[in-house]
């Protein structure tokens, strides 16, 4: 049974629309952890809320507190130079963090953080349904990836069910502080263009009412078997559902 959020199908595009908009005014005003005294503004999230990728990165730092947006400052010039470096605008994406407020001096999270702030990613990844969640550091990654460490399995792709897949990346400001990270980085990052498309079409197949059956392999899986390109009609009806 899988652990991830169901996507909220009942809704429309505006109405999720609607409902991403409540979660920012929450988070704006919100008062669940200590973070809130410290903070200027809180960072709920920016970008595209109909991308298949979300990426999640560990908490807001000082340009991010200042500015109220995720990845604003010197990493996230850094995520931006990479994501089109492999051909994918920023704009196109939806970015936000495992917490939404800034930790003093950009320690670490605390558990209780992590905790009281978890309910509005799930929340989040509900209404955007992204096919693609990218883990950027240890902290988001362990939401998917529990106990694994990122040296170990960064530039994996897993599947987390509901159709998504996660990809485990390092964070940009360990990948800044470190040049052999930031060429694996970019190395990872280029699996993205690959996964987005593979997202898209099982999304134009669910469109279609060619809903992905229960066992059905996600696109994203790193062990998916393409389908025959010039296959018979089963081979093309078979394809359609992944
Ligand atoms: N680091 C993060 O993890 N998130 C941001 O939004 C900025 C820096």
């Amino acid at each position: 049974m899988s652990l991830e959020p169901l996507a909220r199908l009942d809704l429309s595009i505006a109405e999720r629309i609607e409902a991403l908009r409540t979660i920012e005014e929450e988070v704006r005003v919100c008062q669940n952890c200590s973070l809130a005294q410290g903070r200027t503004l809180a960072v709920p999230g920016f970008g595209n809320f109909e991308s298949v990728v979300m990426f999640v990165g560990e908490g807001p730092g000082f340009e991010e507190d200042r500015q109220g947006r995720p990845f604003v400052g010197r990493s996230g010039q850094f995520l931006t130079e990479m994501l089109s470096k492999v051909g994918v605008q920023r704009e196109d994406v939806f970015i936000t963090n495992v917490v939404k407020c800034r930790p003093p001096n950009n320690r670490d999270p605390l558990p209780e953080e992590l905790a009281a702030c978890g309910d509005f990613l799930t929340r989040q990844i509900a209404l955007i349904n992204p096919r693609i969640i990218v883990t950027l550091g240890r902290f988001s990654m362990t939401r998917w990836f529990p106990g694994a460490s990122i040296t170990k399995i960064h530039g994996q792709v897993k599947n987390i069910g509901r159709g998504r897949v996660a990809l485990a990346m390092f964070h940009p400001a360990a990948a800044l502080r470190n040049p052999p990270w930031a060429a694996d980085f970019e190395r990872d990052l280029q699996q993205l263009p690959r996964l987005i498309e593979r997202a898209k079409r099982a999304n134009e197949a669910a469109q279609r009412g060619e809903a992905l059956l229960p066992g059905t392999p996600h696109p994203g899986d790193p062990d998916y078997v393409e389908p025959p390109q010039d296959g018979d009609a089963s081979d093309l009806a078979q394809s359609r559902l992944l």
